[in-house]
């Protein structure tokens, strides 16, 4: 049996029970992967002809069909098929791993939001754009994006304080310098794509501006000179934080323009009022061609995921891994 790879054109020979990502990895067709685990998403790709397995809840495979997009490392082949890759242009590999980390640096960014910088005995490959777990203790694991480009020895996460929030609750008032943390990563497919010289749009809600200073960082390091638009959308005035690493990334990119916006604006604070969402609308009537980064809370994310569409983004272009709970 077959696996023919769209767009490459390439047809490869199979045996049922084979996994899709060890079977493309062994012919060198370029597919970004991290976890190998169902987990990161990185690995996602379109069956568009025949049927596959994909693992389910407690080992009980789901079929797939023509049309579904899958993980090819969850994907089982049982019988001849054909898979659509992302571009090449987005193929990124960043083999997993568990580092141990220390904190080095906790500090107050706004009255609810900690800047946590974690020293790591060896660099994290990740692009721009890309979360880890954070593990503090055995019980208090939880996602969050790195604020810093890649290359560092020192990763950055920006954490806010939910109002009775297990994890959050442990970084505000226990967690302190010098404490050990486990960092496993990288995650996510909201990275960046280097590959594109289209404008680009940038919705950030509260702490989603930390993959966006990363995303920002890591356009002006690759020499990216496109024109950027960032809305940076919080509650209130004292929820607004990093301005400075904004304007500092401004000096670097005239083309760097930022909105801030806040929902509770008052008369005369300077800020931009209402909704961050409704920002983009009035600014701009048509965004075909644009590519759009989008991180915070599910609602936002959601909504500006459905604006950009209506205003004519290809969905393929929006990325996005927003800040969902974790429930456990
Ligand atoms: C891909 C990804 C990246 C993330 N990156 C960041 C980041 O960079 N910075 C950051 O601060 N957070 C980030 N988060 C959110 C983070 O992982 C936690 O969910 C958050 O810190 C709350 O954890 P907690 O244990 O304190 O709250 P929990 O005990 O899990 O939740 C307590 C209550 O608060 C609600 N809740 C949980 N999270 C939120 C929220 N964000 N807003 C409103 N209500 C909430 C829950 O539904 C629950 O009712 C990210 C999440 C994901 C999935
Ligand atoms: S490599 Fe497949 S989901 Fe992470």
């Amino acid at each position: 049996m077959e696996v023919s790879i769209h767009p490459l054109a390439r047809t490869l020979r199979v045996q049922p029970g084979d996994n899709l990502l060890d079977v493309l990895r062994a012919n060198q067709v370029p597919i970004s992967y991290s976890c190998m685990a169902g987990r990161c998403g990185t690995c996602r790709c379109k069956l568009v002809g025949g049927r596959a397995l994909v693992a389910g809840p407690e080992d009980s495979p789901a079929p797939m069909a023509a049309g579904d997009t899958v993980l090819a490392c969850q994907t089982t082949l049982v019988e001849s098929c054909a898979i659509e890759i992302p571009e090449l242009d987005d193929v990124v590999v960043h083999p997993a791993k568990i580092l141990k980390g220390t904190v080095t640096g906790l500090e107050n960014l706004t009255h609810d939001i900690k800047r946590v910088r974690v020293g790591i005995p060896k660099p994290l490959d990740f692009s721009p754009g890309q979360y880890a777990t954070l593990q503090f203790t055995p019980r208090h694991i939880r996602p969050y994006s790195m604020a810093v480009a890649r290359g560092a020895d020192e990763l950055e996460f920006h954490i806010r304080l939910v109002p009775d929030g297990r994890v959050t609750s442990y970084v505000a008032s226990e967690l302190k310098v010098g404490d050990p943390i486990r960092v496993s990563g990288p995650l996510g497919t909201a990275y960046l794509r280097r590959k594109c010289d289209g404008p680009v749009v940038c919705i950030a809600g509260g702490t989603g501006l930390a993959p966006i200073l990363s995303i920002l960082r890591g356009m002006l390091d690759a020499g990216m000179r496109n024109p950027v638009h960032v809305y940076f959308g919080v509650r209130t005035q004292a929820d607004v934080y990093g301005l400075e690493w904004l304007r500092e990334l401004q000096a670097r990119h005239a083309a760097l323009h930022v909105h801030v916006v806040v929902a509770a604006a008052g008369d005369g604070d300077g800020f931009r009022g209402g909704v961050v969402t409704k920002a983009v609308a009035d600014d701009w009537a048509h965004m075909g061609g644009w590519r759009a980064y989008l991180a915070g809370a599910p609602v936002m994310v959601d909504a500006a995921s459905i604006l950009l569409r209506q205003k004519g983004i290809d969905p393929e272009h929006i990325h996005a891994d927003a800040f969902h709970a974790s429930g456990v």
